[in-house]
């Protein structure tokens, strides 16, 4: 069987983690092996540079090269094997999340980004046209506003969920963005209630003949 790709993106608070457990049960019930990883993170060495990642302030390019570096190790260790073996890859944010975060969140260099990206994905045995890229992108769509409200006393923020809510308006432009150009991004819209939102991201899969059907059920 093919391996597929799958990324989940949106801001903090948008509501991506919510759903993971539901998809990785839908692809098994299709009889599929799931890989679940995320990023920053997914090996032993990717999970330190997320601690200091998220941790630690820094600059925007040491943050940017941390952050690829932690996905160089990802890509090679667990990405790249697991689409080998023809698993499915459940992957809690990719580099889309760099565009997003370090590019228009704190207006760094796209076209660094985009150096570090080649460096980082285009050596891969499944790159295609050149770059290591998901096949799908679920993207959670939220307003900034309503995204903070959902996170506010969640939990202590890390250094990026502390930041004002100008910072996400900036990145959630980055995500729409990024998706203008990407027909594997799929639009979720996250307001609504998590049943329906569900019931989006299913009728999206099955919509590109990812999972056979839909099974219907809600998280
Ligand atoms: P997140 O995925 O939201 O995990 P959790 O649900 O455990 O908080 O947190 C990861 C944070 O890292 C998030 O604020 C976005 C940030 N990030 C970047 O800034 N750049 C990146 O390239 C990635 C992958 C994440």
């Amino acid at each position: 069987m093919k391996g597929l790709f799958l990324t989940l993106e949106g801001i903090d608070g948008a509501g991506k983690s919510s759903h993971i457990d539901a998809l990785e049960a839908l692809f098994k019930a299709q009889g599929r092996q799931v890989t679940r990883t995320r990023e920053p993170g997914g090996t032993p060495l990717a999970e330190t540079l997320r601690g200091m990642i998220l941790e630690q302030p820094m600059d925007a390019l040491t943050e940017s090269l941390l952050v690829f570096a932690a996905r160089r190790d990802h890509v090679v260790r667990v990405i790249e094997p697991a689409l080998a073996r023809g698993d499915v890859v459940l992957c809690d944010r990719f580099t889309d999340a760099t565009f997003a975060y370090q590019g228009a969140g704190r207006g760094f260099d796209p076209a660094v980004l985009s150096t570090l990206e080649k460096w980082v994905q285009s050596d891969t045995e499944h790159a295609t046209k050149g770059l290591l890229q998901p096949e799908i992108t679920i993207w959670f769509d939220l307003a900034p506003e309503i995204a903070a409200e959902r996170l506010a006393g969640a939990r202590v923020p890390d250094k990026f969920e502390s930041q004002p809510v100008e910072f996400f308006k900036r990145v959630a432009a980055g995500y729409a963005a990024r998706a203008k150009d990407a027909p594997r991004f799929v639009r979720i819209d996250a307001s609504q209630s998590r049943e329906a939102v569900w019931q989006q991201i299913e009728a999206a899969l099955a919509e590109r003949g990812l999972v056979a059907s839909q099974s219907g059920g809600a998280p």
